[in-house]
């Protein structure tokens, strides 16, 4: 990889570790307890690393001015990116990570006059106090351990950033969740009252799991990324709920290459129980798409086949007890028969 960019990745990585030892340091002293701040849950925070790259090339670019110059140059790049930082932390993640709507000379909380002005003695305790040694780190450091210490920095970050943006975007206000869930269960009641349905109670799914458990947990969370999208919400839980009716333990019995065929027995089952829509008729017929090939016509199948994928693979890597979602789920449909009356 090339030194520059290799030199770019580690001093983001490590600079996000030390801002987030700075603010544990700072937040903890003030509140006499231990803070993680951000808003991911890792021991780094990413403002820091993104103004350690900010302020490297500001100290780079301004070598040679005025210290008037690199004052201001300092206090605009700092407190421009504390008020982005600010702005997409309260309107992207509804999260407000700090707020200095009680301090003097602030705008909107996202950032006032004192603040900015530590932010600019910061700036050049970095400059003349923090980036000399450090370069020479960057120098003696071999390109092998900066590689490593950057990759498994930034896989774990990534992961924790999807995670969380994921749950933010997913996330709803009490009311929101009263609505989604009268929605849902008013939709899903008819199917989970049809025995046929509340037999795959009696069958296993994935490790621990029952087939019924599976269907409703797919046809939730599906349901919740579908209200996002503004998609047919009702298609989506009615094929969901429906995807796998099959009634053999697909492990011990059932037809040869079940993966390959499956869709198509719960699909005439389906047809059996209720009329279905196209959509509906999709959504149970690709939701193994890419092993099925022929890809979703519709956005509500693309979601529900990913959603099951997604569920699949967290239920095998034992990871569902941790999962809000998955609780949500098992909270809104709890009953086995749908008789949850709303
Ligand atoms: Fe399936
Ligand atoms: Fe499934």
């Amino acid at each position: 990889m090339n030194t520059d960019i290799l030199n770019i990745l580690f001093s983001f990585s490590f600079f996000s570790i030390l801002g987030w030892m700075l603010e544990v340091a700072y937040r903890s002293l003030r509140d006499e307890r231990f803070v993680n701040p951000g808003l991911l849950k890792g021991p780094y925070l990413i403002l820091y690393g993104t103004g350690a790259l900010i302020l490297m090339g500001a100290v780079s670019l301004l070598q040679e001015s005025h210290l008037f110059t690199k004052a201001l140059a300092y206090f605009a790049v700092t407190t421009g990116l504390e008020l982005i930082s600010g702005f997409i932390a309260r309107y992207f993640f509804h999260a407000s990570l700090w707020d200095y709507a009680d301090q003097r000379f602030n705008y909107k909380g996202h950032i006032c006059l004192k603040f900015s002005v530590y932010w600019l003695l910061l700036a050049f305790a970095f400059e003349y106090l923090i980036f000399p040694p450090y370069q020479g780190l960057l120098n003696q450091l071999s390109p092998v351990v900066k590689g490593i210490f950057a990759a498994v920095a930034l896989s774990i970050m990534l992961a924790d950033f999807l995670t969380v943006s994921i749950r933010r975007f997913l996330s709803m206000t009490p009311e929101e969740k009263t609505m989604t869930e009268k929605l849902f269960i008013n939709t899903a009641r008819p199917l989970l009252e049809d025995p046929r349905v509340a037999k795959l109670s009696q069958y296993g799914h994935h490790r621990g799991k029952t087939r019924l458990e599976h269907v409703k947990e797919v046809a939730y969370i599906s349901f919740l990324w579908g209200n996002r999208f503004s998609l047919d919400g009702k298609a989506i839980i009615r094929g969901a709920l429906l995807h796998d009716l099959f009634f053999y333990d697909w492990l011990r019995e059932g037809p040869r290459l079940h993966g390959f065929r499956h869709h198509n027995i719960a699909l005439r089952n389906a047809r059996e129980i209720t009329p279905l829509s196209r959509k509906e008729e999709d959504i149970i017929k690709k939701h193994m798409w890419p092993l099925t090939v022929v890809p979703p016509h519709y956005k509500e199948s693309l979601i529900v086949s990913m959603v099951d994928t997604f569920c699949s693979a967290r239920d095998y890597l034992g990871i569902k007890e941790h999962d809000k979602t998955a609780k949500a789920a098992a909270v809104c449909v709890n009953s086995e028969s749908g008789d949850k009356r709303v």
